[in-house]
Formats: structure tokens, sequence, C-alpha cells
């Protein structure tokens, strides 16, 4: 049990879990939802570990009341959740599914009857296959599709939702999806790639007014995945390579969005092909955000490698224990990137929207016994205190994942929960993290009351 006499949250700070729609739902053609790539994408052979695929998933969309009570035994404050656009608008432009939307309605209504505040994500990776169909992001026209589908979201759920976020992880979409193909929808185009970047932030920078219209009681932001840098050695290069790849993984998304450019450096390492940039496109993205939503796992510590592409990088291995992803557990990343982005941006507040482990859990006779991800979690949340310590606005912070559940190319081979699935039963059970969670949830609330 973690001592968290020692921790400094504000009473009001918004302890949560996140999970996404594709990743959880199941019922991949209920109620009028039309195909994702993700369909697609997993039922091609080959792309996902075991040939998993989100045809049942966690069943939520049938069992979305029994997860909500879950979370309210568990005294979770805050559910980070995200609508499945093909659900909303099956052929991704025109007709919307009012069957669709009545489920997020509930699901949100629900919510707040428990004392739960809704935190929704518009874009968690589910694109609508029509919509890849006729070029996906690469294609300038998905951004006015966008537009409307948050509309149609936003009029919808309001401001039930507290705080709105466009996109999860826009380096996700783009770079795995259209560069490298280890995402849907699979190509392998490093300009199709970029591009798509572009106009994933377009998308996220339009939408915000038609957002704010429909919901002004709501916060409206973005979720980034970040990857603070180190270099490998004291040597200029790798210096120069830590700093490309944080050009290339974290200033790409960072600099447009809140400085209105695409950092300079790395524009000229894409050399020709850097995206189709219009007039007024940087303005628009750089619209103002309420918040900014940081995703963090892991660092990486970057050696110049000359036998690599622009950016040139290797990432050197590690020699503590990794989680079942591979990746290197770094607390102190988190205080180090929190910090970084407070003073490089001055940012609007910030949320810990993700944060998580994959371990290989175990059921024995009815319990996980997670110690590995209880210690991940406590390291963490220390980070995390240690920057809020240090000055940095971070108001709320969500762990990854409420449940085990679908984890996109490696399938359902990765569990990443607070609490544990059987997927062939759907019985849920709450891995010793929940009830270290709870307990943590429980005592910075009493904590701060006996303070306030
Ligand atoms: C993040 C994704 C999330 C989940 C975690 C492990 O990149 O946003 O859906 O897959 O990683």
């Amino acid at each position: 049990m973690s001592d968290t006499a020692t921790l400094h949250f504000p009473p009001d700070f918004v302890w949560g879990v996140a999970t996404s729609s594709y990743q959880i739902e199941g019922a991949t053609t209920t109620d009028g939802r039309g195909p994702s790539i993700w369909d697609t994408f997993s039922a091609t052979p080959g792309m996902v570990a075991g040939g998993g695929t989100g045809e049942v998933a966690c069943d939520h969309y049938r069992r979305w009341g029994h997860d909500i009570d879950l979370m309210a035994r568990l005294g979770i404050g805050a559910y980070r959740f995200s609508v499945a656009w093909p659900r909303v608008i099956p052929q991704g432009t025109g007709a919307v599914e009012q069957r669709g939307l009545d489920f997020y309605d509930r699901l949100v209504d629900a919510l707040l009857e428990r004392g739960i505040t809704p935190y929704a994500t518009l874009y968690h990776w589910d694109l609508p296959q029509p919509l890849q169909d006729a070029g996906g992001w690469p294609e300038r026209d998905i951004v006015d599709a966008f537009v409307a589908y948050a509309d149609a979201v936003t009029a919808r759920l309001g401001d039930r939702v507290a705080a709105y976020a466009t996109l999860n992880e826009p380096w996700c979409s783009a770079f795995l999806g259209y560069s490298v193909g280890q995402h849907a929808p699979g190509l392998t185009d490093p300009a199709l790639g970029l591009q798509a970047a572009h106009h994933l932030l377009l998308a996220h920078g339009s939408a915000l007014e038609v957002m704010r219209a429909n919901a002004p009681a709501a916060k409206h932001g973005i979720v980034l995945n970040l990857i603070p840098a180190y270099p490998a050695s004291e040597a200029p290069e790798d210096a120069a390579a830590a700093r490309r790849f944080d050009g290339f993984f974290n200033r790409w998304y960072l600099d447009p969005i809140l400085r209105g450019r695409y950092p300079e450096d790395v524009w000229e390492g894409y050399g020709d092909i850097v995206p189709e940039v219009r007039d007024g496109d940087l303005a628009r993205i750089a619209a103002p955000i309420d918040f900014l939503g940081v995703n963090y796992y892991s660092r990486a510590v970057m050696a110049h490698d000359p036998s690599a592409p622009w950016p040139g990088f290797r990432q050197l291995p590690f020699d503590t224990p990794p989680t079942d992803m591979g990746w290197e557990v770094y607390p102190q990343g988190l205080t180090d990137l929190l910090l970084r982005v407070q003073r490089d941006y001055a940012p609007p507040p910030l949320y810990v929207t993700e944060n998580g482990a994959a371990y290989p859990d175990i059921l024995v006779d009815g319990a996980v016994d997670d110690t590995l991800r209880v210690a991940y979690f406590e390291q963490h949340i220390a980070a995390l205190d240690a920057a809020i310590l240090q000055g940095v606005d971070v108001r709320g912070y969500f762990a990854w994942s409420l449940m085990d559940n679908f984890e996109w190319q490696h399938g359902y081979g990765m569990r990443f929960g607070l609490v544990h699935v059987d997927y062939e039963t759907q019985v849920r059970t709450p891995k010793r993290s929940a009830a270290w969670y709870a307990r943590l949830i429980e005592r910075t609330r009493a904590a701060a009351a006996v303070t306030r």
C-alpha cells in the first residue's frame, strides 16, 4: 500500500480510468453500426496477433451497466471513453444513426447518476471504412466529415460531458496507420502518413468551434502521446538524435497545436515528403484549447544511427525488466515530460489521460495478484505528484485501463486492466491493482477533506 500521506494532490483532482470504443465494445454490427478500418484490418490474416478482432471484445456494448457499477464500486471519479464514429455516422458522412447516439446518451446519464464524470474522446482510431475507401486521413475532405461527426456527438451529449477530446494520439493514427502499416488501415507510405497527420490536426482545430457552440460549459482539447527522449551518451551526435526523435514524435504535434507552426528542423528533415499545407491551416490548428491530455507510458533513449533514414536514430536497449509491451518502466520520464511541456509551451491545464502497464496476469482462485502493475502505478503517481509540486498544472489522472481489452495489433495477449476479463465468459475480476487504486482515491479524498 502506498503512503498517500506523502502525496499532495489537490481536493478537486480528478481520478479516472480510460478505455476506447473499439477496444471494449464488441457488437460491431449492432444498431446500425457501420464497418470501421479496425474491423477490416483485424479481419486481415497476419495483422493482429492470435487473429484477434473487436467483434466481441469485452462485450461492453451490452454489459455497460455492469461496467459502470464496477467503476462506482471502486470509487472511480471520472471515466474517459471514446465514441465510435461508425456507430454515429455509419457511412462516415451523411445520415446520423440515432441508435448509436442513444447508446452514449444512456452511458453518460448512467455515469452522472453514479457520480462519475464523463470525459469523451471523439476519435480513438475506429474510422468508418467508407471514409478510408475514399482515401482516409490523407484526403482533405475528411476534415469536413470529422466536423459533421463532432457536431452530431456534441449536439446530443452537450454539457453532460465534462471534457471532449477531439483526437486520441494522432501520431499513432498517422504514422502507425499510414507510414509503417502496423495499425489500420495498414498502409506503408511515409508521405501519406505526414499528409494524414496534417489532416488529423486540421480536423481537430476545425471541429472546436462547433463543439464549443454545442457544449459551451464543457472543456475542449486533444490527447497526445508524448515520449521524452534522452541522449544515449554525452556525444553531440546522440543529443542531436534525441532532438530529432523529439521533433518527429512530440514537437510535430505540440508545435502546430500550441504555437501555430511546424518545427522547422523537422520540416527540413522530411525534405520532399512534407505535407501540403494551405494558407490558414496552421491558424485553425492552433485554435485555443482548454486542456491538453498527455498519454505517458515510457521514455526513449536515442543514439545517432547514420544508416537509418531521417530522423536517423536508434533506440538503445535497457536492462531493467520491461513490461509485456517491451516498454521500459521509467517513472522519472513522466515528471520530466510534464515539466518540459509546461516550460516550453505554457499549455492550458494538463491531464494525464493514459498511463499503465501490461503484465502477464494470472487468475488464481478468483484473484489476480498484479504486484508489478501496483508498483508501476505507485511510481508513476508519485512522479506525477513531483511534477505538480514543481508547479505543473495537472488536473487529473486516468489509469489505462479500466479492464483488459483488445490491444490493437497485439490482440488479446496484452492485459492492461485494473480489472481482469475472462474473454470466454466475460467475467470481470478486479485485480489487486483495482483495490489499490480504489484505496488511493479514497485516501487522497479523505486527506483533501481534512485540509479543506
Ligand atoms: C495507447 C492507446 C490505447 C492503448 C494504450 C496501451 O497508445 O491510446 O488505446 O492501446 O496505448
